[in-house]
């Protein structure tokens, strides 16, 4: 018995959560400073928990209402139809929704190099192959439509991530259209905004009125704080929307998920804290890191620090935990998500203790 040839397929390991390493370690969990997987630094919102709390009683059923009463939110907020938003466990699972919709087997898709690696590993789960274009260092990872045409070859859908991850550049609207024009009728354009909600920059949802072939991807697990609830959707233009209904899993939002979401959709102070304190933390950083930073609109800033496994490694026994980016093929550089003013200052005390070291 053998599975089908996944000889291609990335292997996907999760990060290793905060007690797992304190354990390793012989660390206190409690002291370590965890800025490693862009997650919230407050939290979940306090609404969302105590929505989670009172549906606890009701978990025999399945998630009905609140999948709908959910969907019937976001479209409100989004000023499209119900039918337009795709639920899924996570951004993650948004994406499979896109990729089981558009793709046949051997299509191709177009994926940014650095970036997401899930784009690609959702593809391929979808018997599709896989394209890169390429960003460059040397232009700070500029998001152009230039950048993204010159790679592109009739694939079937093209992801773009603004705000980026890691490097937290964006595309402009206008970049974004150009790409969309450009490409093939049948050439879906995914702009995932993970982290739309910590720019000042306009979402590019005004295109998915002009055009059909522009999907928007948004998540909870950010500016919500709901990464462990695991949930997700992708606005998609009204004229293939009803797709949704021949390739859902049944019930891919569950109720805890649904009721979490439904909260924290209404918990405005939760995410404006949590946007400003993410300006505030790109803004220190920035400025206090012994690194050179890139600009970011994102709730995590990519430093250049030598050599990123040696820093994260020296980091973590210190009890600070951030992102080596050498599997994003940045082997220099490092991610360090936004968090509190207190895990802030003493993540960055901690890495200028590092970086000096590794240096010498
Ligand atoms: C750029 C980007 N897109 C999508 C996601 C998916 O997030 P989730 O599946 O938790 O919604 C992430 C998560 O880190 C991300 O960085």
């Amino acid at each position: 018995m053998n599975t089908r040839d996944l000889s291609a397929h990335t292997v996907y390991r999760a990060g290793r959560g905060i007690e797992e390493v304190a354990r390793e370690l012989g660390l206190d969990p409690e002291e370590m400073v965890k800025l490693a997987s862009n997650e919230n630094m407050f939290g979940p919102s306090p609404l969302a928990v105590e929505a989670i709390r009172e549906s606890a009683e009701r978990m025999h059923h399945y998630p009905k209402s609140s999948h709908a009463d959910l969907v019937e939110a976001l479209a409100d907020l989004w000023d499209v139809d119900s039918e337009q938003v795709w639920l899924g466990n996570g951004g993650d699972g948004a994406l499979d929704c896109l990729a089981r919709a558009m793709l046949a087997p051997g299509d191709e898709v177009l994926v940014p190099s650095p970036g997401f690696a899930y784009y690609a590993m959702s593809a391929r789960y979808h018997h599709g192959e896989v394209a890169e274009y390429t960003l460059s260092k040397a232009d700070d990872f500029a998001q152009t439509a230039d950048v993204v045409l010159k790679d592109y070859d009739g694939e079937r859908i093209v992801y773009l991530t603004s705000p980026h991850n890691p490097t937290g550049a964006e595309f402009t609207t206008d970049a974004v259209r150009e790409i969309a024009e450009e490409t093939d009728e049948e050439t879906l354009v995914v702009v995932d905004e993970a982290y739309g909600e910590f720019t000042d920059t306009e979402s590019k949802r005004p295109l998915l009125d002009e055009r059909d072939d522009v999907a928007l991807l948004r998540t909870f697990s950010k500016a919500y704080g709901l990464a462990g609830i695991r949930l997700g959707y992708a606005v998609v233009p009204e004229s293939w929307a009803d797709a949704f209904a021949r390739i859902n899993t049944p019930f891919s939002a569950s109720e805890l998920a649904c009721r979490a979401g439904l909260a924290a959709l209404s918990d405005d102070d939760h995410v404006e804290r949590s946007v400003e304190t993410a300006d505030w933390a790109r803004e220190y950083i920035a400025e206090n890191l012994a690194a050179p930073t890139w600009e970011s609109t994102g709730n995590f800033i990519l430093a250049e620090v030598g050599d990123a496994s040696a820093v994260a490694d020296a980091a973590q026994e210190r009890g600070v935990i951030i992102r080596d980016c050498s599997s994003f093929g940045l082997p220099e550089c490092i991610r360090i998500t936004c968090g509190t003013e207190e895990d802030t200052e003493r993540a960055i005390s901690v890495l200028n203790e590092v970086i000096e070291v590794v240096e010498a």
